[in-house]
């Protein structure tokens, strides 16, 4: 047993955590949205509306407050009037970039509106820049958010729906260094300063949009952007940041069945998003010293090999207790920087990477990363309070990591506080030295061995449970973190 001491300050009240920091990514790629989400109305799968019920509820349980769609590269070979209309007469497509498959467009601009509304969350919409026009995006949020008399509003009306829908996040294109069209970054921001510019606010639809910010670590990209853009035109840069194990794509490493050694590569390389965010952060200052352009982390999670005998066009993966570890780290990190992260969004929501839900025909499993995302609910749209942890930097056979993670968020009379231990084989007590009182306290873990998950045949073998490893007087706190574990504690007066 390892002791460490945490340090929490409630009267240093930050940032708000902002509840899209907990969001999601919904990509036409593999299952994702067909079968996925989407059935169709005739389907025997209980849904609504053609959404899977039982996936609808997840997520609502979840709670999901924001959800990125069409893609990924998806969205820049999107063209949206294939996808509306009915549904007979929809224009069919192929899916270069995932798995070559046939996209009917069954599931368009109305379907992910309606699955929005039933979720609850908002819609975050990712335009076409790479293959498609000025016009085209213009025309796309002008069906949408608009109530004036126009082609656009008439079509949509003559579509079934007469009012026009509330719009708030709209990605301009999409990973333009790479699949959105290999531009340079000087290309690209004169591309963004021109669509943006007719993408209109209509009414009291007022637009967030977001550019298409680096690939990782690259900071050159960062710089030529934010030194062509402003926070009239823009509110938001992306990050994409996937954590792969073995830092090598061509052999990223299973998702199920690791040793020991490529479960610590994971930890390390996925604590790379701090460094990463932190770099960027120093770049977008120099430009934006009032911090009037945040960062939106709208693709992250863990990229593994394929499951054996699955279409390696879909991406599908299994989800373990090491996914769990990376959700808490990654959440971690983004409450801490909340001043300036707006959004994050784990791909994908659905069958394809670090989702939280997969399904095989009628069934459906939540993967443990669902449960941290279910866990860390409290922290959305709480204040972030000062939270100082003792150095937990470990050598593990030569790979060296921060075990411990954590953050703390305040909301009425309530500190809740979520920590997760990332070795495998030690525990931790973590002193907590609170600046206030506290007379009540609950408690939840999730924890298991490294590679535990669940199965259709088993899917409750990982979820969270009540702990009672909290011991609390007043202004002091001892939090037992067994190895390989989430918890949160949420403190009441
Ligand atoms: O998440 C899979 C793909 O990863 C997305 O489509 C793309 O944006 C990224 O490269």
């Amino acid at each position: 047993m390892i002791n460490k001491k945490l340090s929490i300050k409630t009267s240093q009240k930050g940032a708000t955590i902002k509840k899209e920091i907990y969001g999601h990514f919904s990509e036409h790629l593999g299952r994702c949205i067909y079968n996925g989400i989407y059935v169709g109305e005739d389907s025997d799968i209980p849904n609504t509306k053609g959404m899977r019920n039982d996936v609808v509820d997840a997520l609502k349980d979840m709670g999901i407050p924001v959800l990125r769609w069409p893609g990924g590269c998806f969205a820049d070979e999107y063209h949206w009037m294939n996808g509306i209309g009915p549904k007979e007469s929809r224009v069919k497509m192929i899916n270069t970039n995932w798995g070559g498959v046939t996209e009917d467009n069954s599931f368009g601009t109305h379907e992910f509106m309606e699955l929005c509304d039933q979720i609850g969350c908002e819609p975050y919409i990712s335009g076409n820049v790479g293959s498609g026009t000025v016009r085209e995006m213009s025309e796309w949020i002008e069906y949408m958010t608009s109530d004036n008399v126009s082609p656009m509003t008439d079509l949509r009306k003559k579509n079934g729906r007469e009012k026009p829908w509330h719009l708030k996040y709209l990605g301009i294109g999409n990973e333009n260094w790479g699949c959105g069209g290999f531009m340079t970054p000087e290309y690209y921001a004169n591309q963004y300063r021109q669509f943006q510019q007719f993408c209109k606010n209509y009414g009291d639809n007022k637009l967030f949009k977001v550019a298409c910010g680096p690939n990782g670590g690259d900071t050159a990209w960062t710089d030529k952007l934010m030194s062509m853009l402003n926070p009239m035109i823009a509110s938001a840069i992306s990050l994409h940041f996937y954590t792969v194990p073995t830092g090598r794509w061509e052999d990223k490493g299973p998702a199920t069945g690791f040793d020991e050694n490529l479960y610590n590569e994971t930890i390390r390389e996925t604590q790379k998003m701090e460094p990463i965010i932190m770099d960027h952060l120093a770049v977008m200052d120099r430009y934006d010293p009032e911090h009037k352009i945040g960062l939106a982390v709208d693709e992250w999670g863990c990229w593994y090999n394929v499951e054996e005998g699955t279409n390696p066009g879909f991406l599908y993966q299994q989800n373990t207790i090491r996914d769990a570890i990376v959700a808490s780290i990654n959440l971690n990190i983004f409450n801490r920087h909340a001043d300036r992260i707006v959004m994050a969004n784990i791909a994908q929501v659905v069958n394809v990477l670090q989702s939280v839900v997969l399904t095989e025909g009628s069934k459906m499993l939540k993967t443990p990363t669902y449960y941290v995302f279910r866990m860390y609910k409290p922290h959305q749209e709480a204040a972030l309070a000062e939270s100082v942890l003792e150095d937990t930097t470990a050598d593990h056979n030569g790979i060296s990591y921060t075990d411990v993670s954590a953050s703390a968020s305040v909301k009425d009379d309530s500190l809740f506080v979520t920590l997760s231990n990332a070795n495998p084989n030690e525990s931790y007590t973590i002193n907590t030295d609170i600046d206030d009182a506290f007379g009540s306290y609950e408690a939840r873990i999730l924890t298991g061995a490294m590679g535990d998950f669940n199965t259709f045949d088993a899917p409750d073998r990982v979820f969270d449970k009540a702990y009672d490893g909290v011991k609390l007087s007043g202004k002091n706190a001892e939090i037992v973190l067994p190895p390989c574990s989430v918890v949160t504690v949420s403190f009441k007066k």
